[in-house]
């Protein structure tokens, strides 16, 4: 299958975990490369749904190998907990087939605290950030007094650290935010305390993937989030702390660049964003509750309802353009069906002016007014068609037409949030 990178092409909640669920049957290797447990990615498989935060989405094919690479943020505590979870359910999560790279970095009790000590005080400007702490573990490490795996299996390293980072969380706690400080010995023990779990865990990453790549690859690299929140290219200052962009997977994973042969891009059928930041097809109409309703559209990690939207080209040619997207996969076509039409944003209007690509001043992209195309609508239900000529014609020319607005061609098509329920062009 060649190597793999699979990327989310708007605001996250594409449908990455079914679809990388899916390759992952011929995939040697599945790595997460960025992000952390601000992810939430489903699968379902024969109605069984599972939610995955941290774990690759490729932990359900028995045998596979799922590493945790060097660009996550990785909270122990849930790690562990969604590792005991899979495991009640039968499912090998033994540090033979599940890694943890030496290098990522550790979310601690006072990143939690102050993403959201920030949010609360943030009041009207608010990000709307999941709260995990991946902003503050991820100034951390830019900072470069971060915690990060391998120190585990060192006490004293682990103890120095963190009485310098609590130097200075805790005046900001206290003094700036009025929030609950935090005990230098608790935050200490409580991770050492779970340090001999997490140990055995820990691996060399980037040679288990130069290995996999060498005897053949078929390595699979698992985005998370979504191309338009990346922190250098997304919709800035309303976009996550880490590079979302494929090019991620490489220095996020340790992969050389050129190993990577496939790029695919996530593209819901229609566009969703949960939290603050602009959403130029957004609809607060009835269109957009139906696809709230009809798409099930509640984050898999905080449960908030996700604002919805027409499809945007103009956010899916620059997702394009930054990640030089080989496929796409589109996903949740099914929740259209009934809609008198279908609209699809072609262009922006801002001031006289038309853009057909992404205005990159901060706050224009609040200003501009979606040039729309219509297309035909369709009633029948799609959710078990199994061939691109079993779709009806409105669904292929719906098809035909993001490949035009793109230029890349959509090799998978997403019927239903189920494994089975995939079309392979
Ligand atoms: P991710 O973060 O990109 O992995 O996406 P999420 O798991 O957060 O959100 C996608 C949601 O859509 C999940 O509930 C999936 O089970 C569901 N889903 C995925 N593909 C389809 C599809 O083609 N049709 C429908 N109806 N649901 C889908
Ligand atoms: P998956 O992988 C959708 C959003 C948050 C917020 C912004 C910053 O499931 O697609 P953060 O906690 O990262 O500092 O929040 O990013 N966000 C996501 N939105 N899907 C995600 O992940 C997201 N991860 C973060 O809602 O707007
Ligand atoms: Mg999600």
């Amino acid at each position: 299958m060649a190597n793999t990178v699979i990327i989310g092409a708007q605001w996250g909640d594409e449908g990455k975990g079914k679809i990388v669920d899916m390759l992952s049957a011929q995939s040697r290797v599945i790595v997460r490369f960025q992000g952390g447990n601000n992810a939430g990615h489903t699968i379902r498989v024969k109605g069984e749904e599972t939610i995955l935060h941290l774990i690759p989405s490729g932990i359900l094919h028995e045998g596979k190998i799922c590493l945790i690479g060097n660009g996550v943020v990785l909270d122990p505590e849930v790690f562990l907990r969604e590792a005991d979870h899979l495991k009640a359910r039968g499912i090998d999560v033994s540090p033979a087939r599940l890694g943890i790279s030496k290098k990522a970095h550790l979310i601690m009790p006072y990143h939690k605290s102050l993403d959201k000590a920030r949010e609360a005080k943030r009041a009207g400007h608010k990000i709307g950030t999941t709260g995990r702490g991946i902003g503050p573990c991820y100034e951390d490490k830019a900072a470069r007094v971060g915690l990060r795996a391998g120190d585990l299996a060192n006490p004293e390293l682990v103890r120095q650290k963190v009485r310098h980072a609590l130097l200075e969380k805790n005046v900001l706690l206290r003094e700036l935010y009025k929030y609950d400080t935090l005990d230098e010995a608790a935050v200490c023990d409580e991770l050492l305390q779970l340090a001999p779990r997490l140990i055995p865990y820990l691996t060399d990453v980037e040679s288990r993937i130069h290995e996999a790549v060498n005897a053949g690859g078929d390595v699979l690299f698992e985005g998370a989030q979504g191309i338009h929140l990346d922190i250098d290219h997304g919709t800035y200052p309303f976009v996550t702390s880490s590079n979302t962009v494929a090019g991620n997977a490489s220095a996020g994973s340790g992969v050389a660049p050129s190993r990577l042969d496939r790029i695919v891009g996530i593209v819901k059928a229609y566009t969703t964003r949960v939290g603050s930041g602009p959403f130029p097809t957004e609809l607060l109409d009835d269109t957009g509750s139906y696809l709230r309703s009809n798409g099930h559209e509640f984050g898999a990690t905080t449960g908030r309802p996700r604002r919805c939207g027409w499809l945007d080209a103009v956010i899916l040619r620059e997702t394009v353009r930054l990640n030089g997207l080989t496929d796409i996969a589109l996903t949740k076509l099914d929740v259209l069906r009934n809609l008198p039409a279908l609209r699809i944003c072609v262009a922006y209007d801002c001031q006289e002016r038309r853009f057909e690509y992404l205005p990159q001043e901060e706050g224009a992209l609040e200003r501009v007014t979606p040039v729309y195309e219509e297309l035909p609508g369709f009633e029948e239900d799609i959710s078990q068609c199994s061939s691109f000529a079993d779709l009806p014609a409105a669904v292929q020319t719906y098809v035909r037409r993001i490949e035009e607005l793109t230029g890349v061609k959509v090799s998978l098509i997403s019927v239903g949030a189920d494994r089975q329920q995939t079309i392979v062009r």
